[in-house]
């Protein structure tokens, strides 16, 4: 990891990687982007990595190959066993904070990017029309200032269903961490901005896969699911792939962000 050497860190995170296709075209894009973009620091969603759903620790091996940081989830993250060892025991790989506890994982990571310099990462999600565990206002902002005793820069990975919620939230943390970036719905929002107090702030990044699709989902299937309401099995389409992110520009020393820029990249 090299740093610009200006006082900027230049985050770029990349939305919910998914499938095979996900894959592509991150290893298409990702070295480039982050050369063109001078990009200090990764962090990608990785929860639908695996055929749409959950990661395995190959899969995270070869993000991490390909110029990603730091791995956050969701809700997804649970139905490969796989990465369970990996949630476990490698500070780069997170899953939702505010999961009961007794789960695997941690919600949270600290890295150092450079000497003296060090990104925390922490991953919320919400609890309107998904599962009700923990609150994620209360147990993040607890998690914000045990990492603030660490560190200034703090980026939210922040996964749920409700753009209010995901509103509200970035409204409770503005001025405390860098960035309340949104995850889940897999559709890029136009909401991205710089809040009063120096958080960068989106609703959703969208996602980093083929948007001839249901969020991901090959469309026949999506449709089938709708019309009997009776589960299908989950396969990734394949058309239209596109890369998902947004660039962060956050000041060294004060952790505020300076600029958000949405990127949607075929
Ligand atoms: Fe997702
Ligand atoms: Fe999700």
């Amino acid at each position: 990891m090299t740093s610009n050497k200006s006082g900027d860190l230049r985050v770029l995170f990349v939305a919910d990687i998914v499938g095979k296709p996900g894959l592509e075209i991150l290893t298409k894009l990702l070295p480039g982007l982050r050369d063109r973009h001078k990009v200090d620091f990764c962090i990608a969603n990785g929860e639908n990595g695996c055929e749409g759903k959950g990661l395995t620790s190959k899969l995270a091996r070869k993000y991490f190959g390909l110029g990603v940081d730091v791995i956050t989830s969701g809700n997804h993250i649970w139905y490969n066993r796989d990465i369970y060892e990996m949630l476990d025991t490698d500070a780069r790989v997170i899953r939702p904070l505010n999961y009961p506890g007794g789960n695997h994982g941690k919600g949270s990571t600290v890295i150092e990017v450079e000497k003296d310099l060090k990104v925390a990462v922490l991953n919320l999600q919400g609890r309107t029309f998904m599962f009700s565990i923990d609150c994620p206002f209360r147990k993040g902002a607890e998690e914000v200032r045990r990492l603030q005793t660490q560190t200034n820069i703090i980026l939210v990975d922040f996964h749920a269903e409700a753009t209010a919620e995901k509103i509200a939230l970035g409204w409770y943390l503005d001025g405390k961490v860098s960035a309340v970036l949104g995850t889940h719905t897999h559709v890029p929002t136009a909401d991205e901005r710089i809040l009063p107090q120096g958080t960068a702030y989106i609703t959703d990044v969208g996602m980093t896969g083929p948007f001839d699709s249901v969020i991901g989902l090959r469309k026949d299937l999506a449709i089938q699911r709708f019309l009997h309401q009776t589960p299908v099995r989950y396969r990734p389409a394949e058309a239209n792939v596109r890369l998902c992110a947004v660039l962060v520009v956050i000041d060294k020393e004060t952790g505020k962000a300076s600029s958000i820029e949405r990127l949607n990249l075929p």
